[in-house]
């Protein structure tokens, strides 16, 4: 699997403190069953998350190296979280943000109450300056799980959506469980990702429940798309593709698909 939203470098952001304590976190992910993960610190303009982007090389160049040695198999490939900021055209034409992976896809970070005012005007300049957008857990912005037209609108408007696996599990509540399972039974989620900010955070018992109450509401290809096709798009640069209908899924579900 791949894993294009996490926090594993250390002395960041709200991730790991230490260089150990990253490793233990690559450890988890190599027996989750993932091979390569893009390290996304927080980027918040405006506060002290701003990190520069060779501070983050640097730590990526790091830790690599520090997996290789003890015999990991896991690529890091860079990244940020980048908060949906009115500022994000600014900074991007100042060359301070980093796309997924050396890529043109952003990572951007949805508002936990609401959009940003404006929010619109925004995207349409990241994406006229030639990025696409990765948008991170929707589902846990309160604002679109109370009005989910307008994640539909966010899909219209060209933005991918990425779900972190434990909005499944109840991780950050019922109202957030209730969008995410929308997402799923309408097709509006492109990836999977763990956000992990812990070695305990995405444990592979973890990642295993919640593929077990995936796979009965999309089924076992859609997830494949989630956690490998898709990201694996991202990483190459190549448009994602929209999730198909199952035939895991019961009659009932299917009548909601791609409806809200
Ligand atoms: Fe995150």
């Amino acid at each position: 699997m791949i894993d294009l939203h996490c926090h594993i470098l250390p002395a960041l952001d709200d991730g790991p403190e230490t260089e150990a304590e990253s490793l233990q976190m690559a450890r988890v992910f190599v027996r989750a069953g993932y091979r390569i993960v893009a390290a996304t610190p927080h980027m918040v303009p405006g506060t002290a998350w701003m990190p520069t982007i060779d501070r983050i090389n640097a730590k990526v160049a790091g830790l690599h190296q520090t997996v290789k040695d003890q015999g990991l198999r896991l690529e890091i490939v860079s990244g940020m979280e980048i908060a949906l900021d009115p500022q994000i055209p600014d900074l991007l034409d100042e060359g301070r943000l980093l796309p997924l992976g050396n890529t043109s896809c952003l990572l951007i970070e949805a508002a936990f109450q609401q959009l940003p005012p404006g929010w619109e005007q925004v995207i349409f300049a990241i994406q006229a300056k030639g990025y696409s957008i990765l948008m991170a857990h929707p589902e846990r912005c309160a604002q679109l799980g109370t009005h989910p037209h307008l994640i539909a609108q966010l899909i219209q408007s060209g933005i991918y959506l990425q779900v972190n696996w434990g909005s499944f599990l109840g991780q950050y509540g019922r109202a957030v469980a209730r969008t995410a399972r929308l997402m799923a039974t309408n097709g509006w989620i492109h990836c999977l990702a763990t956000d992990s900010h812990h070695p305990d955070g995405h444990t592979p018992e973890r990642i295993q429940a919640a593929t077990a109450k995936l796979r009965k509401m999309i089924g076992q290809e859609n997830i494949q798309q989630l956690t490998v096709d898709n990201p694996s798009r991202v990483l190459s640069g190549k448009p994602l593709q929209p999730m198909r209908p199952s035939a895991a899924m019961s009659g009932r579900r299917k009548k909601r698909w791609w409806r809200f």
